[in-house]
């Protein structure tokens, strides 16, 4: 294996079967695949379309009907490899009655870490995750998208080389998952691995630097985000304060040489931005209301009021 390569599989292929061992579901379908060392890599598909089974054949926690799995050298039953690697699992599995402190030292002692680098890589982790003022609430208590920080930061109590997160946004409102994707991002100028898996296409392009795409068990599509989006054929051009006669004279440049304008407008942001935009411009002026911002209004009067931007808040 290429020492670049940390992570591969080969014709790796897992039928679940039923109770009386009769071929049931077709889960995966001979996945060929190469994870670089140090790269984002997005496993993205539709519901029951294997990328639950695939992290979990990679973590020898299944055990593959055909084909091999390499982690970091290592066969992915062998599960000793696991020490180095970081798993958020699709559902959490932590102790609902013990508080975010006491689940990180909980997994902590379970990699035998030292009292004081324990103590030290907690405290971290709380804060990265943003738990600090809930740390001492018992789990049960956490809102879906603590309950997706607490266990990422558990995931990362090892410091491992190799991270596989299942889900990692699932429940996390917009705040929530770019703060999450932000941590991703972190981790991979730190040096580390992330396999990610999820079906909120709009993330996947964000964050990840490749993506392999599964339907039904099979690896339908597999490359760079960028390679994948863009449009060979077409090219944009993007300017500012553009008189309309410029467009015109444009327009005959393009037709001289054969082409075609097919569009010429306004790029619009995205939901996300907006959403993002808004709720942060909201922490920064509390109180302050787009919607009854009208000329002759108090900032902060009634307005119509249904649509005011509220803060939306944070998720913790
Ligand atoms: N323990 C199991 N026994 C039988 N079939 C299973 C089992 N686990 C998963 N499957 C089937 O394998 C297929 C792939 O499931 P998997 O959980 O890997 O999908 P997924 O891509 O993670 O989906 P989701 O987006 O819903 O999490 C589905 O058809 C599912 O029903
Ligand atoms: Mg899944």
């Amino acid at each position: 294996m290429n020492s670049d390569v940390i992570l591969e599989t080969r014709n790796l292929t897992k039928v679940y079967r039923d109770f009386w061992g009769r071929p049931k579901v077709l889960a995966l379908k001979a996945l060929d695949l190469q994870v670089r060392r140090g790269e984002i890599f997005g496993l993205l598909g539709p519901n029951g379309s294997g990328k639950t089974t695939t992290i979990k054949l990679l973590l020898g926690l299944l055990f593959p009907t055909e084909g091999e799995a390499f982690l970091m050298g290592e066969p992915a039953t062998n599960v000793a490899k696991n020490e180095r690697i970081g798993y958020l699992p699709e559902e959490s599995y932590l102790y609902k009655f013990l508080n975010a402190e006491e689940t990180l030292h909980f997994y902590g002692r379970l990699f035998k870490l030292d009292n004081a680098e324990r103590k030290k890589r907690v405290d971290q982790l709380i804060d990265m995750v943003g738990l600090s003022a809930a740390k001492h609430r018992q789990i049960r208590e956490y809102s879906k998208g603590m309950q997706r920080r607490i266990g990422l930061a558990q995931a990362l109590i090892n410091d491992p080389e190799l991270i596989l997160l299942d889900e990692p946004t699932s429940g996390l409102d917009p705040i929530g998952t770019s703060e999450i994707k932000d941590r991703i991002r972190e981790l991979k100028d730190r040096g580390k691995t992330v396999v990610l898996s999820g079906h909120l296409l709009a993330d996947m392009q964000d964050i990840c630097d490749r993506i392999a795409i599964l339907h039904r068990g099979e690896l339908k599509e597999l490359g760079k985000v960028r390679d994948l989006l863009t449009v060979q054929d077409v090219t944009q051009i993007k300017t500012r304060d553009l008189p309309e006669a410029a467009v015109a004279e444009i327009e005959a440049v393009i037709r001289r040489h054969g082409g075609e304008l097919l569009a010429v407008d306004h790029p619009t942001t995205t939901l996300e931005e907006l959403f993002l935009r808004i709720v942060r411009d909201s922490e920064l002026h509390p109180g302050r209301r787009r919607v009854g911002d009208r000329p002759g209004m108090p900032a902060d009067g009634d307005g119509d009021g249904s649509a005011a931007a509220t803060p939306a808040g944070k998720a913790s």
